[in-house]
This record gives C-alpha cells, structure tokens and sequence, in this order.
C-alpha cells in the first residue's frame, strides 16, 4: 500500500458497513510509527501524495433520504483514510442493485457519474 500511487477500494456495503475482512486490512494497515504517527499537535497521516478511490456497492440508495442515517461506510473510510494522510478520495457509488427498477441502471448511473476531467 505504502509502494503504490494509486489506492482503489471496491467493497459493497454489508449491513449498512463496509465488510469485515475490509475491516481486517484496514486495521492491519493502520499502524502507529507505519502510517501515522503522534505528534505534539495530534496524530499525524504518513500516507501521503496519494490519490484514493471508492467504489462501493449498495442494494439500497444510502446517498438519499430517508436512508442518510444509514450510510456509515463511505463516512467510516474517509475517516480512516484522512487520519492516514489520504485525503483526495473520490467516490462512486452504485446504488439499488437489490431494487427493482434502479437495479438495472445500477451500474450505468454509476459510470455516468465518473468526471473525467
Ligand atoms: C450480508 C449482506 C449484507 C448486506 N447489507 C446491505 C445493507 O446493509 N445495505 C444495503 O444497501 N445493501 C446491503 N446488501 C446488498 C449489497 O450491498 C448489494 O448486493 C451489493 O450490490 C453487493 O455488491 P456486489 O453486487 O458487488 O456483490 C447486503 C448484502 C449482503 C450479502
């Protein structure tokens, strides 16, 4: 992870989260001394120049109301990545998969939302 420019997460969205063997890496990789460190002013990302990317899957649509409150996973892993020092995170998300009538443009939408600038 330390090696690579480019940090890329596809996960779906498992009881309203991210999976836990996601979990598991993110606390294997989240290490005092290896990723951040403290400093005097607080803890302090050592992953850094990097660009991140999410791709995550949802069978409902967590991005909209009534089901905001619900969306812990993107929150969690821009969380966890800010405090390793990965802050230019772009995310996309195909939501519905599991919703008659979204499902079908799922993946579509998705791609449509992807700027390529
Ligand atoms: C164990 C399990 C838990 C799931 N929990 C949620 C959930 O909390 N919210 C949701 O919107 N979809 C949930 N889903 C649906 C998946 O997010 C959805 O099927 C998604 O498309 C999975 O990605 P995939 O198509 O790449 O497998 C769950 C699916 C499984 C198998």
């Amino acid at each position: 992870m330390l090696a690579a420019d480019i940090l890329v997460i596809c996960t779906p969205v498992w009881n309203f989260n991210i999976p836990s063997a996601l979990k598991a890496w993110l606390d294997h990789i989240i290490r005092s001394g290896i990723t951040f460190r403290y400093g005097t002013d607080g803890p302090v990302g050592l992953v850094q120049n990097k660009k991140a990317y999410i791709a995550l899957a949802s069978g409902g649509v967590l991005s909209e109301e009534p089901y905001t409150a619900f969306d812990f996973a993107v929150p969690y892993l821009k969380a966890v990545l800010a405090f390793i020092g990965l802050t230019d995170v772009s995310v996309v998300r195909v939501e519905g998969t599991a919703i008659p009538g979204l499902q079908e443009t799922a993946l579509e939408n998705a791609i449509s939302s992807i700027y390529i600038g």
